[in-house]
C-alpha cells in the first residue's frame, strides 16, 4: 500500500516536471500587460515542429521592459511543447522564444507578457 502511494507521488512529480507551461521572471501589481495572445499550430503526423515567438511581434514595437513571460499550455495534458527562451526576456524590451512540439502534436498556448 505504501509503495503504491509512493509510486503515485513519483508519477505526479514526473507529470508535473513534464508540464509544457513555462514562466520566466516575475511581475508585480504595477506592471501592465504588454501582450496577451493565443498561438495555435495544428499537428503534423510523426513530426516534431519548431516555432518561434517574438516580442515585439513583426511590425509592432515595444518600449516597455519585460518583467515576466507566462507561457501557458492549453492542452494541459503533457502534450505541449518544450520551450526555450533564447534571446532577451525579463530585463529587456524584447524576447524570442522557441517552442518545440512533441512528435505528432501541434501546440495551443497562450502568452501573457508583463512589463513596466
Ligand atoms: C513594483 O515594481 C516597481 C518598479 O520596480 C516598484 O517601484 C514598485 O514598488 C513595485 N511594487 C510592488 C507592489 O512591489
Ligand atoms: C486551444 O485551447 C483552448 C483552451 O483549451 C480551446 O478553447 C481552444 O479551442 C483551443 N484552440 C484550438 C485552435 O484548438
Ligand atoms: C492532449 O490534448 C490535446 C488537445 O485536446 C489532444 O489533441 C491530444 O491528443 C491530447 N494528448 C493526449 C496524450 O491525450
Amino acid at each position: 500500500m505504501k509503495i503504491i502511494v509512493q509510486v503515485c507521488v513519483l508519477l505526479t512529480v514526473l507529470a508535473f516536471g513534464y508540464s509544457a507551461s513555462s514562466t520566466w521572471g516575475i511581475h508585480n501589481a504595477t506592471d501592465s500587460i504588454i501582450l496577451n495572445k493565443r498561438v495555435f499550430y495544428p499537428a503534423i503526423r510523426n513530426t516534431i515542429q519548431t516555432y518561434y515567438f517574438d516580442v515585439p511581434e513583426s511590425y509592432q514595437s515595444n518600449n516597455k521592459v519585460i518583467s515576466a513571460i507566462y507561457l501557458q499550455d492549453q492542452f494541459q495534458n503533457s502534450s505541449g511543447p518544450s520551450n526555450f527562451l533564447y534571446a532577451g526576456g525579463p530585463g529587456w524590451t524584447f524576447a524570442s522564444i522557441q517552442m518545440r512540439t512533441q512528435t505528432g502534436f501541434g501546440l495551443n498556448v497562450t502568452f501573457v507578457i508583463y512589463g513596466k
